[in-house]
C-alpha cells in the first residue's frame, strides 16, 4: 500500500502536535503518525511547568533565562538557540493561554508562575518565579490543548501505526539522500505502508528506558534517532542523559521538581538539607545534574535513609493547601506507589533516568544537519527530545524540556509549511518496504532465539550501573563490551507471538534494536568525552576542558564502525566560566 502526502510527522506528543497544526493552519497536506493514540504521547507525564519570563510575580526579562540555560547547559548550549527559545517561549505560552490552556492563576487573573531549579534573576542572584503552571499536570494540559486545536483544524491522525524506516531518494541521508517518506506498521493487523512525502518530520521523544530507573514511558525506545542513525544522520552529544534527582525509588515516576520550587525540601539520614554542602545559594532548587550529584554523593558517604540507597523529598511544611492544590498528582503518586503520605511523611527518593539532552541534530530551523560544516539533508526535520538543536548542552534545566517542543515544534511546522512548496513528490515505490518486511518477518519466523525482554533488562542493568550519573574508564569499557554482546544476541531476537493482529512482542524486539543503537553511541562518546561537563561527570576526569571539548560530539556508523566528529559550539553573548550556584 502507498499513500501520498507532502508533510509527515512522525510522533504526536507536544513538538509533533504542534507542528501538525502549523501545517493545518497553513493548508499543507500533512499527516501525524503515532504509534500510541496521540493522547498517551510522553508530552503527558511532564509535570512542573513551563518556563517563559513572562514577569507575571517578579521582574524577570528572556536575556536572565537565556543565561540560565547556558549556565545550565554548562556552556556547551548553541547561544543562537538558546536565544531563540527564550524569546519565543514568551509568544508560544500566550499562544496557548489563548488556545484555552488552563493555567493556575494568580489573584489578578494572569498566569502564575513557580521556581524551577537553574531559574534565576538578573544573572545568577537568585531563585525567580519563572515556570507557568497548571498544577503539575502541565504536559497533560498542553497535549490535550495542542491535541483538541489539531482536531478543530482537521489535521489526519495515524494512530497505532509504529513507523519502521525512513524512506530515502537519492542516496543515504548521510551521503547527500533526501527523506522522501515512511514506512509504516499499522499495528491492529501488521499491514506495511508507504507514506511518500516531500518533507518528514522526526518528533519521537527520548530513550529513557535503556536504563532500569526510569521516568520514561515504555514507549521511548529513540526510534526516530535510531532509524536516522541506521540512514547515515548522526546522533549528537549522546553522552548527555540527565538523570532527574526526584524519582520514586526503584520504580522512578516522577515527583516533580515543582515540589522543591514551592519549598520542599532534600534531607538525608541525619534530617540535614544536604545541598547547603553542594549549592548553598539555590539549595534544591541547583541544577539537576548538580543535585543527582550530590544524592549518590550522600548515599555513598553513608548518610542515605537507613545506610540505603535514597534520601527524603520533604514536603510537610508545604501545608495541605499549597500541598492538594498545586501538587495535587504526585501527591498521589506517592501515596498509590510508595504507601507514604506526603502531608505527614517524608517522600523517599532518588535520581531517575529522565531526558536526553542529546539527539538528531538540527539547525535553528529544525532541518537535520548531517556534520560538522551543518550540511542540511533535504526533507528531514526533527523537533523536541528527539533532536539536538542544542537548547540543552550538557544539561537541561528544569521546564525547558516543554519550551523546547512547543518553540521549535512549531517553528518545525512553519519551515516545512515553507519548504514543500514547488518541491515534488519523491519518486520511490512501494518496493522499499521490502528490506524491512524481510527484517520483520525474519524476527516473526526465528525459532529458538532469545526473547527481547531478556536482552533488554541487561541492557537496562549495564546502561544503569556503568553509564549512569557517574561514569569512568572502566566502567565505560565494561559497559562497551557489554553492548557489544547485546547487541550479538540481538541478532537472534525470537518472539513469541507470530501473529498479525496488535503484535506488540515483535515491535517491542524492534524497538529493542533502537535502544541498542542509541547505547552503543552514547557508550562511544562517553569514552571519548575525557571531562566532566554537565550531566557526563567523569571520575577520572573531574574537570571540564573547555581547550578539548566545547563541542558537540557527532557519532556515525558506518559498516558497522563508529566514527566521531566534533563540532564547535556557537557562543554569542555569554563566555564559558566556573558553574557554581
Ligand atoms: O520535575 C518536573 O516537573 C519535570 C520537568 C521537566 O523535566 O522539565
Amino acid at each position: 500500500m502507498i499513500r501520498d502526502h507532502d508533510a509527515l510527522v512522525v510522533g504526536a506528543g507536544g513538538a509533533g502536535l504542534w507542528a501538525a497544526l502549523e501545517l493545518a493552519k497553513a493548508g499543507v497536506d500533512s499527516a501525524v503518525l503515532t504509534k500510541l493514540y496521540p493522547t498517551r504521547s510522553h508530552t503527558g507525564a511532564a509535570q512542573g511547568g513551563v518556563c517563559a519570563a513572562l514577569g507575571n510575580q517578579e521582574e524577570d526579562h528572556w536575556e536572565w533565562h537565556m543565561f540560565d540555560t547556558v549556565k545550565g547547559g554548562d556552556y556547551l548550549v548553541d547561544q543562537d538557540a538558546a536565544e531563540v527559545l527564550a524569546r519565543e517561549a514568551i509568544e508560544t505560552v500566550i499562544e496557548l493561554e489563548h488556545m484555552g490552556l488552563p493555567f493556575n492563576r494568580t489573584d489578578d487573573g494572569r498566569i502564575d508562575q513557580r521556581r524551577f531549579g537553574g531559574h534565576t534573576r538578573n544573572y545568577g542572584e537568585g531563585p525567580v518565579k519563572r515556570a507557568c503552571y497548571a498544577a503539575d499536570r502541565t504536559g497533560h494540559m498542553i497535549l490535550q490543548t495542542l491535541y483538541q486545536q489539531c482536531l478543530k483544524h482537521g489535521v489526519k491522525f495515524y494512530d497505532e501505526y509504529h513507523v519502521v524506516d525512513l524512506v530515502t531518494e537519492g542516496g543515504e541521508l548521510g551521503d547527500g539522500g533526501r527523506a522522501a517518506g515512511v514506512v509504516a506498521y499499522r499495528i491492529a493487523d501488521g499491514e506495511l505502508v508507504v507514506l511518500r512525502s516531500k518533507a518528514v518530520l522526526l518528533a519521537t521523544g527520548g530513550f529513557g528506558r535503556m536504563f532500569r530507573v526510569t521516568s520514561n514511558a515504555w514507549s521511548l525506545t529513540g526510534d526516530g534517532v535510531a532509524l536516522a542513525y541506521r540512514h547515515g544522520v548522526p546522533m549528537q552529544d549522546m553522552e548527555f542523559y540527565q538523570f532527574h534527582p526526584t524519582g520514586i525509588v526503584g520504580i522512578g515516576i516522577l515527583l516533580s521538581e515543582a515540589a522543591r520550587g514551592e519549598g520542599g525540601t532534600l534531607l538525608n539520614d541525619l534530617g540535614e538539607r544536604f545541598m547547603k554542602d553542594y549549592a548553598p545559594n539555590l539549595m534544591e532548587l541547583a541544577p539537576r545534574d548538580m543535585v543527582s550529584r550530590a544524592i549518590y554523593q550522600e548515599i555513598r558517604a553513608g548518610r542515605g535513609i537507613g545506610g540505603k540507597d535514597y534520601v527524603y523529598l520533604d514536603v510537610r511544611h508545604l501545608g495541605r493547601k499549597v500541598i492538594e492544590e498545586k501538587l495535587p498528582d504526585i501527591t498521589e503518586f506517592a501515596r498509590v506507589y510508595q504507601g507514604v503520605e506526603p502531608l505527614t511523611e517524608p517522600v523517599p527518593i532518588q535520581p531517575t533516568a529522565h531526558y536526553a539532552m542529546g539527539g538528531i541534530p538540527t539547525d535553528l530551523l529544525t532541518r537535520v544537519t548531517r556534520d560538522t560544516a551543518h550540511t542540511v539533508v533535504p526533507g528531514l526535520y526533527a523537533a523536541g527530545e528527539a533532536a539536538s538543536v542544542s537548547v540543552h548542552g550538557a544539561n537541561r534545566l528544569g521546564t525547558n524540556s516543554l519550551v523546547d517542543l512547543l518553540v521549535f515544534g512549531r517553528r518545525a511546522g512553519r519551515q516545512m509549511a515553507a519548504d514543500v512548496r514547488g518541491v515534488r513528490m519523491p519518486a520511490v515505490d512501494d518496493a522499499v518496504m521490502e528490506p524491512v518486511r524481510a527484517e520483520l518477518e525474519a524476527i516473526r519466523g526465528r525459532q529458538g532465539g532469545e526473547r527481547a525482554a531478556a536482552i533488554r533488562r541487561d541492557l537496562a542493568d549495564v546502561m544503569m550501573d556503568d553509564v549512569g550519573v557517574y561514569r569512568d574508564e572502566t566502567c565505560l569499557r565494561r559497559a562497551q563490551k557489554a553492548v557489544g554482546g547485546l547487541r550479538e544476541r540481538y541478532r537472534t531476537v525470537a518472539v513469541h507471538d507470530t501473529g498479525t493482529t496488535f503484535n506488540t512482542d515483535l515491535l517491542e524486539a524492534r524497538e529493542l534494536g533502537y535502544l541498542l543503537d542509541c547505547a552503543e553511541a552514547m557508550v562511544a562518546s562517553a569514552l571519548a568525552r575525557t571531562e566532566s561537563r554537565g550531566a557526563h561527570s567523569r571520575e577520572d576526569y573531574p574537570e571540564r576542558d573547555d581547550t578539548k571539548f566545547l563541542a558537540h560530539t557527532l557519532a556515525t556508523r558506518r559498516d558497522g564502525v563508529i566514527s566521531l566528529a566534533y563540532k564547535p559550539v556557537t557562543i554569542t553573548k555569554f563566555q564559558p566560566k566556573p558553574r557554581t550556584y
